[in-house]
């Protein structure tokens, strides 16, 4: 208990952030629910039950659906004055989604089927709350039935939010949030936050994950008649909180979602002892062979990153056994994100096994190891990159084909072909930019196609495809994607207005093409907050690029934008930045970023460069184009003006550049 009130003060400290307004985190762990949303048979005073502890009567059989206007997750409880009639039950179901309410249970986490509401038999002048192993982590709207004849009189229906259980109440009130963004866009703004607090619900108690009762057992393909128990009560990980896929289920630490995830926390609540305790639940299954369900980048900490090196050396070499004489690895586990086809050659797997290599190359540097194991390293990225480049790329489709398998495959999937551009694969930066343009001109009406996964579009894949168009110098298409498929996620009226959905149908339906059960799709899945980490990298273009920051690259992309301000801390400190679109051409950035750090700013534009001033406030110095000659590069990546001043000491600098057509 005390580290945790340790690191509790440490938090609170520096939770000041500007734009709290859009913060969708309870300001208390009691929640109570925001209006009625229906009325099924007579509940008189229902209302009353709202934001406040007054009576509402269930008269005969009947229920109300409350809405919290927002997802949430915990316990739920109530107190019941009087019953007139003995032998009465109380029943309260959960559900994310409005279109899966049902007078007979909740939505779904398993395969198949519903799951049950809760029960209890009620009596006069009592209080009840649910179990520990029944918290439900997400969830939209609550149900309230009465199915007895009588009338039951109840108040005080709340529900103790459980998410985030490593924040003292204290903290809540003061707000845990130690990074912030703002544009213009209202839409994109909640978008932001929306990511930021689905990966909050999606930060649980260790002790209540999925406890996968029916793996296995019911499928989708079992007939279930009656709604299903179901309870969360297996430990995950040490620690007092971890991160899991979704809210409401798997309740599991997938390595996959991290990487979408981790970086969303990272940029909103620095919560870092918690990454680093579901990491390691990770790091702690590898096996004798090497093989390790994680891999990604450190942005916290190298003495965690030296304690884990030879765990990540191991597990880059069981990878690279998969390499065969065509330089690429061949995939022999279908099993990734529940996509199709995932075997061969693959793209994916190889752009990612690329990108792997080079940080892999990078971390050795850091950590001075110049084993004969790395200095192999470069020569298989090469190799990689130059047999995906011959072997899977189609010049017709501007796209990387799934895999070389004969007969050749008309899938070019979006996994792979994102990939190949964040990884660097691509042979050119021409060619970056031409599968940007194939990506986007793939879009649908509700967003990008994941054809790897059938008519799916994916949250999870598609915040790849994010990155990928930030990467190609295509920052419009990264707002528009976000626009288009994370304001779909956010405003359509059968999602949560706060929290973003696992997978859904190319259509809009609300189906995700590897389940049949379509209730158990989670609607608060760390996975589809690719625009938290996004927006703030390279939206607002403020990087860390070795441990906490102590480099960076401040690269802000507006995108069609006018104005976008971020900002995060970690351990040295505070980074910030504002970008504004000057009229006649040109930007206004104002960034700060701590002492003792160091860093690069690099800024693109189109025209002709008409003036320069970089002016560092603290060393009242201001430097004019001429004088930075000597710091600064200029050059033309196709077609694209880069300014790029390297080598800048940490501080508070104000940077105009004008241009003119
Ligand atoms: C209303 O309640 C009745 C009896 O409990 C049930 O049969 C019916 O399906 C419910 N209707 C709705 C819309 O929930
Ligand atoms: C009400 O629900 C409880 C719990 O499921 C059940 O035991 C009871 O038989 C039900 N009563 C009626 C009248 O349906
Ligand atoms: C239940 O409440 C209704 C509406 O207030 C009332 O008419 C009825 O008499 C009550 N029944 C009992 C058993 O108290
Ligand atoms: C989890 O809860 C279920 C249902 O109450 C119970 O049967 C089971 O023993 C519990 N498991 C653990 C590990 O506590
Ligand atoms: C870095 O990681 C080590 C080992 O896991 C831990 O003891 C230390 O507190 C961490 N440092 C910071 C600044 O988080
Ligand atoms: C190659 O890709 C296609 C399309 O995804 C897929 O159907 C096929 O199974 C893949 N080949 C292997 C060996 O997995
Ligand atoms: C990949 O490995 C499998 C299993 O060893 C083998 O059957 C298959 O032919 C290999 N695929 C390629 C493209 O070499
Ligand atoms: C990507 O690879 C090219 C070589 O193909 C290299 O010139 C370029 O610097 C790389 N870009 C990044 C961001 O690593
Ligand atoms: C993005 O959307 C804006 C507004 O609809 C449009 O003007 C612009 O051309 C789009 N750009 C791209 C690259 O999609
Ligand atoms: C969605 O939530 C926002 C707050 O984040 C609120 O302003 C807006 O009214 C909500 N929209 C709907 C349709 O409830
Ligand atoms: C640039 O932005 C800063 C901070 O908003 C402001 O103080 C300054 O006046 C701006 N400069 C220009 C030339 O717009
Ligand atoms: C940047 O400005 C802030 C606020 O004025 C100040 O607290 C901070 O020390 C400055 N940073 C540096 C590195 O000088």
């Amino acid at each position: 208990m005390k580290s945790i009130r340790l690191l509790a003060f440490a938090c609170a400290a520096s939770a000041h952030v500007p734009y709290s307004q859009y913060v969708l985190t309870p300001k208390s762990r009691t929640l109570r629910p925001a209006s009625v949303y229906s009325i099924n048979g007579t509940v008189q005073d229902a209302q009353s039950l709202v934001g406040g502890n007054a009576n509402a009567v269930f008269v005969g059989q009947s229920a109300v659906t409350y809405d919290f206007g927002k997802n949430v997750g915990g316990l739920v409880s109530f107190n019941v004055s009087e019953v007139t009639t003995s032998g009465a039950y109380i029943g309260i179901s959960f559900t994310e989604s409005s279109i899966w309410i049902n007078p007979e249970g909740c939505d779904a986490t398993a395969d198949a089927g519903i799951d049950a509401a809760l029960w209890w038999q009620v009596s006069s002048g009592s209080s009840y709350t649910a179990q520990k192993q029944f918290q439900r982590g997400g969830f939209r709207y609550l149900n309230v039935y009465h199915n007895t004849t009588g009338n039951v009189t109840l108040s005080d229906l709340t529900v103790y939010y459980t998410a985030i259980p490593h924040y003292s109440e204290e903290q809540l009130a003061q707000g845990i949030q130690t990074g912030y963004f703002h544009c213009e866009d209202e839409q994109i703004n909640r978008i932001w936050y929306a990511g930021a607090y689905t990966n909050e619900l999606c930060t649980i108690d260790p002790t209540t994950g999925n406890s996968l009762i029916y793996l296995g057992v019911v499928n989708s393909s079992s007939v279930v008649t009656t709604p299903l128990p179901w309870y969360s009560n297996t430990t995950i990980s040490n620690g007092s909180a971890v991160l899991v896929d979704g809210a409401k289920r798997d309740r599991l630490v997938w390595p996959g979602d991290i990487l979408i995830s981790q970086p969303g926390i990272f940029v909103s609540s620095y919560d870092m002892e918690m990454l680093r305790d579901s990491l390691d639940s990770l790091l702690v299954l590898q096996n004798a062979s090497g093989a390790l369900p994680y891999a990604g980048r450190p942005f916290g900490n190298e003495t965690y990153l030296r304690q884990n090196w030879n765990t990540f050396k191991s597990a880059l070499n069981f990878s690279l056994s998969f390499i065969d004489d065509s330089g690429m690895a061949n995939v022999t586990t279908p099993a990734d994100w529940l996509r199709f086809g995932m075997g061969g050659h693959n793209i994916e797997a190889n752009a990612i096994l690329y990108f792997v290599l080079n940080l892999g190359t990078n971390l050795a540097n850091l950590l001075g190891d110049a084993s004969m194991f790395v200095q192999s390293w470069p020569a298989l990225a090469e190799g990689i990159k130059s047999a995906a480049n011959n072997q899977l790329w189609d010049p017709k489709l501007n796209l990387y084909r799934d895999n070389d398998t004969q007969p050749l495959t008309d899938l070019h999937p979006q996994d792979g072909n994102a990939w190949a551009i964040i990884s660097n694969l691509t042979l050119n930066s021409e060619r970056a930019r031409n599968i940007s343009e194939a990506l986007q001109a793939r879009w649908g009406p509700y967003g990008a196609p994941a054809p790897e996964a059938g008519e799916t579009v994916s949250p999870f894949v598609s915040g790849f495809e994010l990155q990928a168009h930030y990467r190609a110098g295509r920052p419009a298409a990264a707002v528009n994607l976000t626009k288009l498929m994370w304001g779909f996620m956010l405003d359509d009226p059968r999602m949560t207005n706060s929290t973003f959905i696992e997978g859904y149908s190319t259509n809009g339906d609300l189906h995700y093409a590897p389940y049949a059960n379509d209730p158990r799709i989670s609607h608060a899945h760390g996975w589809a907050t690719g625009p938290t980490s996004t927006l703030t990298f390279y939206g607002a273009g403020l990087q860390v690029t070795s441990a906490a920051g102590k480099t960076w690259l401040i690269e802000p992309q507006l995108g069609g934008l006018s104005n976008i301000e971020a900002g995060f801390q970690t351990n040295l400190g505070s980074f910030s930045t504002q970008t504004t679109a000057l009229q006649g051409g040109g930007l206004n950035v104002t960034f700060s970023t701590p002492r003792n750090t160091s860093g690069t700013l690099r800024l693109t534009y189109s025209g002709t460069l008409a003036s320069l001033t970089v002016t560092n406030l603290e060393a009242g110095s201001s430097m004019t184009s001429q004088k930075m000659a000597k710091r600064q590069m200029q050059s033309d990546e196709a077609g694209t003006k880069v300014v790029t001043l390297s080598d800048l000491p940490g501080g508070n600098y104000t940077v105009v550049l004008r241009t003119v057509d």
